[in-house]
């Protein structure tokens, strides 16, 4: 999920001289920490790499991982746009609904407030779709699993406990943040993780996120972009979309505001449609347009999507996404065209959005491909892989 603001009032995290006053607001995302010494790790497993369970719910992909001591199982959003992991908290000044207990802090022995100066330390996270969360932050424990069997286990993680949450559907415990900022959980895994995470989503299922050696994607068939992680654009990772092809109509960024150098589209696997800047998606709009043989139907959602009647996906046509250094992504016609209404109606599952907000290649989009990140060569790679038979 893409963050609009996120706003931490802070000084524990600066050793500054100058107390700050109470209100005082740093945009931690700024700056991007080096990968420490995993001092902080209390097991050094070396050569194992960590991993967990995910299940799609809908329309966001869920990552199991415990918390606290003894190890309380939440189930939050895997999400590649945003950095502070967090999970409602009790007791809850709002919390919405969700499937499963509510994480009770005074039931861990391993949880500790933050404290900025004499006060708990407030965050708030807003995600561009208008939800939040408000609360403070905590160390806690943080456990997954890894591949030497034993667990792996991330004492004294910072993390937000949500006590005034929006939420709408109630189903996940939270969010892991998985950007490059300094407080994702990824960052804070530490030096022997240096930013590699790999994920394969299936529209069902359960499938894995894995961190650390079994994270690299490699072998054949295996295309990959570079990444933009610069301090202008903070936290997330800009790919750079140089066109995308309808059919065999070939539609270029260059010339168009949506072209750039150093990236111009995130990826985020929190966020389930893709977005492109309303003049380049009406180009690839009119394209498909250009070829669907159906009857324009209203958009179902309310959201102004392309939709046509139609009781099959093979009227549509191929949709080919063009990443720089030859990255081309050709998709299925599951991860471009969703079925709405119940059937009967088939809408091309790109948003057209306002210019000034970002462009977004979003996780339906990336559906059986296995995706991996590699912060320290700056690559990401894409593998077309059948994600739901990958580890059964
Ligand atoms: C960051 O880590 C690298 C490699 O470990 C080291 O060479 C560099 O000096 C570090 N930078 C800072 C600012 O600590
Ligand atoms: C990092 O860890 C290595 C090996 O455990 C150790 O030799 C080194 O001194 C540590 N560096 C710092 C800055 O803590
Ligand atoms: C929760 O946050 C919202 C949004 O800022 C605010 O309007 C609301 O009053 C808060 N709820 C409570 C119970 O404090
Ligand atoms: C879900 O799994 C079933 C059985 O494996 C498969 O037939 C179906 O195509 C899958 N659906 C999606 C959306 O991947």
């Amino acid at each position: 999920m893409i963050v609009l603001f996120l706003q931490i009032i802070t000084c524990f995290l600066f050793t500054t001289t100058a107390s700050p006053p109470h209100g005082f607001t740093i945009d931690l995302i700024h700056r991007r920490s080096n990968a420490s010494n995993s001092s902080r790790l209390s097991n050094t497993q070396l050569g194992s790499s960590p991993y967990a369970d995910t299940v799609f719910d809908n329309s966001v992909y869920l990552m199991k991982l415990q918390v606290g001591t003894p190890p309380f199982e939440i189930e939050a959003v895997i999400d590649t746009g945003s950095e502070i992991t967090w999970t409602q908290c009790l007791p809850c000044v709002h919390c919405y609904d969700q499937n499963a207990p509510i994480f009770d802090p005074s039931k861990s022995s391993t949880f500790k407030e933050k404290r900025c100066h004499d006060h708990s330390c407030p965050f708030e996270v807003d995600y561009f779709d208008k939800t939040y969360t408000k609360g403070t932050l905590a160390t806690e424990t943080v456990t997954i699993h890894s591949t030497s069997g034993e667990p792996f286990v991330m004492a004294e993680t910072i993390i937000g406990c949500g006590r005034n949450n929006s939420w709408i559907r109630p189903s996940f415990g939270g969010f892991v943040g998985l950007n490059w900022g300094p407080l994702s959980l990824i960052t804070q895994m530490g030096g022997e993780y240096p930013g590699l995470m790999s994920y394969c989503f299936a529209g069902n299922g359960t499938s894995k996120i894995n961190f650390g050696t079994n994270a690299i994607v490699g072998g054949g068939g295996v295309v990959s972009t570079t990444m933009f992680v610069t301090t202008a654009k903070p936290g997330f990772y800009y790919l750079n979309l140089e066109a995308v092809s309808v059919g065999d109509t070939r539609i270029e960024t260059l010339g168009t505001p949506f072209h750039a150098l150093e990236g111009n589209i995130v990826i985020d696997s929190g966020t389930t449609l893709t977005y492109f800047p309303e003049s380049y998606c009406n180009l690839v709009r009119q394209a498909v347009e250009h070829v669907v043989p159906a009857v324009p139907a209203a958009d179902p959602t309310g959201n102004d999507l392309l939709c046509y009647y139609s009781n099959t996906i093979d009227i549509f046509p191929v949709i080919t996404m063009h990443f720089s250094g030859g990255a081309d992504l050709v998709l299925d016609k599951y991860n471009m065209y969703m079925e709405l209404n119940r059937g009967g109606v088939f809408c091309l599952a790109i948003i057209c959005n306002n210019p000034t907000q970002v462009a977004i290649f979003g996780n339906r989009a990336q559906n059986n491909f296995l995706v991996g990140y590699d912060s320290s060569s700056l690559l990401v790679s894409f593998s077309p892989t059948d994600c739901s038979a990958l580890w059964n």
